[in-house]
């Protein structure tokens, strides 16, 4: 049976981080500001944090300047609470949308060029469900750096994390936790130059692996985005939350799905049928093309649908019509000029001439890894695993509920990673080092690669992976029901068994790209199977789950759901009450955060 799997070595450290991203590294520089001299070791899949997925965000941040004279943190966390549909925890809102600004003066005061008014204040603009006045127009919320704001954030929390000393592994994964007594110790990392296996033991460990939609067909995540930090969590029978709230943003370039920000809608553009006509008015009269995103996807596949869309002949896909033509040359040049880019080069259109073929694309997951509002993750219903945090796309405290406004991800990101390093900072003060590994450390993946290394058969992982795409995309996106996912349930059990039989190209371990790659389709199907099973069992409408045969809201639904999966599809479920403490308190304004309706 091949050579036997064995850990390497094994090094420590004070705090281990999972992913290299954003949220990642924001930990590491609050950890490093409050506690300098900690150890602490950063992972990342890619060659270079500067590659994480992060550095793609475009739109902005949302926040509110406590000194602004029309806007209020209220309102921010009205916008929330309704966006979500009812959904999100109040705890988590009220904590997040009231440290959001502190958080853009720290990116400012620590490197960041965010955009300026002529009046050299920072730039905002208007995106998608945040309003003023609990509803009433537009606010102005989201602070940006052009249209490339998440690599303004890379830029600073890199910056950051290298004064602090952090350690960086680039090209690798983390493949199981370390636990002992009910504790994280650490993980078992695999690196693909070497192709080795070695632990790092930890008093303390975060998972920040972002986000995870590259199952479906068009998707505006990077490659690896193949939800390994979920699937890591599963696999250590730990549950995961709201898997089946999948957001696609409405306007992805047509074929790849690559990002055009709302920015652009932000900025004025409209999104045009066939006909040439701005349908979004009559699906949200108020808030039109500033809609909040679940709602313009479905109706630009319902324009589709309805025979009112086009297809592209280049990329055998359909597409409405997103036009910025009108928009002064100004707003092209300085404001929007890498999405405008974007579209000459991947889609051959001028967007100052020409109408931009778009669709919508999956785009980022509401739910995640369940924690608490201190980034410390959830075990089971009754507590946490000490020493374990995660924050990012891939936790959920949760924010967005199971519908997420644009811009709240990078308020979350940065919020929730600089509250997730002030939390391990507090828990490093009692920690204790691990005394070393566990017994058993290393059998969920040496059983895993050994199954990898030695299948025999002729199945081949791009057609197995193109087959999880466009079932994922026809079965379990923007339009659900029982009959589509059901199907997608046993479609995804036959995946997973085609998928054993993928022989790799070697067995040598260097530099084995089969392997990484079987590994990272295992971890899609399974967290494929946990969004559908997520899906069956929610059966009503809310926000970005839209079940065509229960096209309502249930209050019986008022609940996350928990979904442990420790082997592949024996799901068991349970439920995490919504947090009410905003409306618990009965303070001003608390009746609208009761289960109001959603409209706009
Ligand atoms: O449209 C955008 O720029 C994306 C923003 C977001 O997902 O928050």
């Amino acid at each position: 049976m091949g050579k036997t799997l064995t850990v390497d070595s094994t090094s420590r450290c004070d705090v281990l981080i999972i992913g290299a991203g954003g949220a990642g590294l924001r930990a590491a520089a609050q950890i490093g500001e409050q506690r300098p001299g900690t150890s602490i070791i950063a992972l990342t899949k890619v060659f270079s944090p500067q590659k994480s997925h992060t550095t793609t965000a475009q739109g902005g941040m949302a926040a509110v300047d406590p000194k602004d004279p029309v806007d209020r943190a209220i309102f921010h966390m009205f916008d929330t609470w309704k966006g979500s549909d009812c959904s999100a925890d109040q705890n988590v809102i009220k904590k997040l949308c009231a440290i959001g600004w502190e958080e853009v003066v720290w990116l400012e005061r620590h490197g960041m060029h965010f955009s300026r008014t002529e009046e050299g204040r920072i730039a905002k603009r208007p995106f998608g469900g945040h309003m003023l006045d609990f509803g009433e127009t537009l606010a102005f919320r989201a602070c940006y750096e052009a249209d490339r704001t998440g690599k303004g954030i890379m830029d600073t929390v890199w910056a950051e994390s290298l004064k602090y000393g952090v350690n960086f592994i680039g090209q690798c994964i983390a493949t199981e936790l370390l636990c002992k007594d009910g504790h994280c110790i650490g993980a078992i990392i695999f690196r693909y130059p070497e192709g080795k296996f070695f632990a790092i033991l930890a008093k303390a460990t975060i998972i920040a692996t972002g986000g995870k939609t590259r199952m479906y067909l068009v998707s505006s995540n990077c490659r690896g985005n193949t939800g390994d930090g979920l699937a890591l969590a599963l696999n250590t029978g730990l549950p995961v939350m709201d898997l089946e709230a999948v957001q696609f943003h409405p306007t992805g370039m047509v074929g790849p799905g690559i990002l055009a920000s709302e920015a652009l809608r932000g900025e004025g553009a409209i999104l045009r049928n066939k006909d040439e006509e701005p349908f979004m008015e009559r699906y949200a009269p108020t808030a039109k093309d500033l809609a909040p995103r679940d709602l313009i996807s479905r109706a630009i596949i319902q324009e589709i649908r309805e025979g009112r869309g086009l297809f592209h002949e280049g990329h055998n896909a359909h597409h409405v019509w997103l036009d910025l033509r009108h928009l002064p040359k100004e707003v092209h040049e300085k404001k929007i000029q890498e999405v405008c880019s974007f579209f000459k080069r991947f889609v051959g259109v001028d967007p100052e001439k020409d109408l931009c073929p778009v669709t919508p694309t999956a785009h980022y997951q509401m739910g995640g890894i369940p924690t608490n509002e201190f980034g410390e993750v959830q075990g089971d219903t009754h507590g946490i695993v000490p020493g374990l945090f995660a924050c990012g796309e891939v936790a959920a405290a949760s924010l967005h509920g199971l519908n997420r406004l644009g811009t709240n991800s990078l308020l979350e990101l940065i919020t929730m990673g600089r509250v997730t390093g002030e939390g391990v900072v507090e828990y490093l003060k009692d920690a204790k080092d691990p005394d070393g590994l566990p017994p058993d450390a290393g059998h969920i993946i040496f059983d895993q690669f050994s199954t990898y290394l030695h299948a025999q058969g002729k199945e081949k992982y791009a057609e197995i992976r193109d087959t999880l795409r466009n079932l994922m995309m026809e079965k379990v996106g923007i339009f659900r029901s029982e009959k589509s996912l059901l199907e997608a349930v046993d479609d995804l059990g036959e995946l997973k068994e085609r998928a054993t039989h993928i022989p790799p190209g070697t067995t040598c371990m260097r530099t084995n790209q089969d392997l990484w790659q079987i590994w990272e389709l295992n971890n899609l199907i399974t967290v494929s199977m946990v969004i559908a099973q997520g899906a069956l069992a929610r059966k009503e409408s809310r926000g970005a789950h839209f079940r065509e045969d229960y096209p309502k809201r249930s209050d019986e639904f008022n609940y996350h759901t928990l979904v442990y999966m420790p082997k592949f599809n024996t799901v068991t479920f349970d439920k995490r009450p919504i947090d009410m403490s905003i409306f618990e308190a009965k303070g001003d304004h608390y009746e609208l955060f009761d289960y109001i309706q959603r409209e706009y």
